[in-house]
Formats: C-alpha cells, sequence, structure tokens
C-alpha cells in the first residue's frame, strides 16, 4: 500500500491518504506536546513504540470483540488503519485519581475507585480541549445519543480488557484516553492510539510512573520508562 498526500498532520502522528480511499496510513512521530501544546519536546524512540504498543493492545481488543481501526503495521512506524472521521469527542476512563481528576476535585493521586469513572472533552484545541457531559454534546451535535452509549460502553469493556492485561505485566492502569471514529456506514471503531502518552501507567509493586507523566512534570527518565513498557508487553 502506497503513501499518497499527507492528508493531516497532528502533535505525535502525521495521516497519509492511500490509493484506497477506504484506507489511510498513520505516521508516529518522536515530537512529544503537553499542556495543549505549550510544552514540547522529543521522546527518542517513541514513535516506534507507540506504534508497535498501539497495534498489540487493538489486535488484543479486536480478540475480545471490541472493533478498531487497526488494519496491517506496515513498519517501525507506520500502519494501515481504515479511514474514520474522528468523533470530536476525547474519552477519559479512570480507575483511580491522577491529573485533572486529582486537581480539579482537590484530592491525592491514586485513589483506587470504587468502580471506573468516565467522562468526555471536546476535541477542540482551540478551546483547550473543555470538559462536557453528554448533554453538551448532544447540544453541540458532536455525535447523536446512540453513539454516545455506543462509545461509553465500548470504553468500559476497552477499560476491563486493558487493566487486565496490564496487571499481568505489574503494571496499574490509572486512566487513559480513548478517541473513537465512524466508518463511512457509521459504525463506531476505536481509532487513535493506547500508548504511554495516552494512559497512565504505574509500576504495581513500586508505583513508578511508566508514562507521559514523565515528560509533562519534568521527572526524567522518560525513554526509560517508555521503553519499560515495552520491555513488559514484548519482552527482553
Ligand atoms: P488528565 O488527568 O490530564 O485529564 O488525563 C487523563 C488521561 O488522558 C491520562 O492518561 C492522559 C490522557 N490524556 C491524553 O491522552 N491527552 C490529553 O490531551 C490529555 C489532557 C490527557
Ligand atoms: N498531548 C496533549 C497536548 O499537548 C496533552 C497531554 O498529553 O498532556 O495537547
Amino acid at each position: 500500500m502506497k503513501k499518497q498526500a499527507q492528508l493531516y498532520e497532528g502533535k505525535a502522528k502525521k495521516v497519509f491518504a492511500t490509493d484506497d480511499p477506504d484506507l489511510v496510513i498513520v505516521d508516529y512521530k518522536d515530537d512529544a506536546t503537553a499542556f495543549n501544546g505549550a510544552k514540547k519536546g522529543t521522546i527518542t524512540g517513541k514513535g516506534v513504540i507507540n506504534n508497535k504498543l498501539t497495534n498489540y493492545l487493538m489486535q488484543v481488543l479486536e480478540r475480545e470483540g471490541i472493533p478498531t481501526h487497526f488494519v496491517e503495521e506496515l513498519s517501525d512506524r507506520e500502519t494501515l488503519v481504515k479511514k474514520v472521521s474522528i468523533v470530536p469527542l476525547e474519552v477519559i476512563v479512570r480507575n483511580r485519581s491522577a491529573g485533572h481528576f486529582a486537581s480539579r476535585y482537590g484530592v491525592e493521586e491514586g485513589i483506587v475507585f470504587p468502580q471506573p469513572t468516565i467522562e468526555f472533552s471536546y476535541k477542540c484545541d482551540a478551546l483547550d480541549d473543555p470538559l462536557l457531559n453528554h448533554y453538551h454534546a448532544l447540544a453541540l451535535g458532536l455525535a447523536t445519543q446512540e453513539e454516545i452509549d455506543r462509545i461509553t460502553g465500548l470504553s468500559f469493556r476497552i477499560n476491563d480488557v486493558l487493566k487486565r492485561f496490564f496487571s499481568e505485566v505489574g503494571v496499574t492502569l490509572v486512566d487513559f484516553k480513548l478517541e473513537f471514529g465512524k466508518l463511512s456506514d457509521g459504525t463506531i471503531v476505536l481509532a487513535d492510539e493506547i500508548s504511554p502518552d495516552t494512559c497512565r501507567l504505574w509500576d504495581a509493586k513500586t508505583g513508578e510512573k511508566l508514562d507521559k507523566d514523565r515528560f509533562r512534570r519534568d521527572m526524567g527518565g522518560v525513554e526509560d520508562a517508555y521503553q519499560e513498557i515495552m520491555r513488559r508487553v514484548f519482552g527482553a
């Protein structure tokens, strides 16, 4: 499948057309941003890790009956995926308090919730991805009630699968962000990525952070943390 014109460049990935109108190629970069692009940097090797990890996890999810955009890994950084129109909602599932949940509600990080939470933000860089509830999403015409129900159900199922998967390799899945897309027939599929950029992953024994918070918070050891997740998932 040959790369054609670039369709889009995001903060961490580029998207290219192919000769099939229903397929596009995603190309993962090493660029890292935080706080809506206010902080910029490079995490060497991140693109390769996020590509491989996302593809692996999407295949795990497919086997559990979750529809995804994944088609085929083409190279270290490039993957063929189904072309979707992205639903402009960032879906965040949390198992423990951290990040904006902890700061917004004034609680410490690491509190284990009795059941997972879900929240949506409006995917709009110009507005800094504001938090919204499903009535707001309906009011803004971002998705239909049926789509929101489907996305919510899929997100909690994805959490069950990923939580179990990571716990088997000694990693606590604290929270994560998902994006969904619509195929031309309206089918909702999981899109974007599942990686240390988009998940909070803590060592289950020590609580050490093995994710992008090391970059966001200038903690050092960023590349090592991404590589440690690779080792846990793929072995030495
Ligand atoms: P938050 O606590 O900052 O709201 O983040 C929740 C989760 O979502 C965390 O795992 C990081 C991820 N996330 C993204 O993938 N992209 C973003 O732009 C933000 C703000 C968070
Ligand atoms: N990648 C996001 C940005 O720069 C934020 C984050 O992941 O913290 O907007």
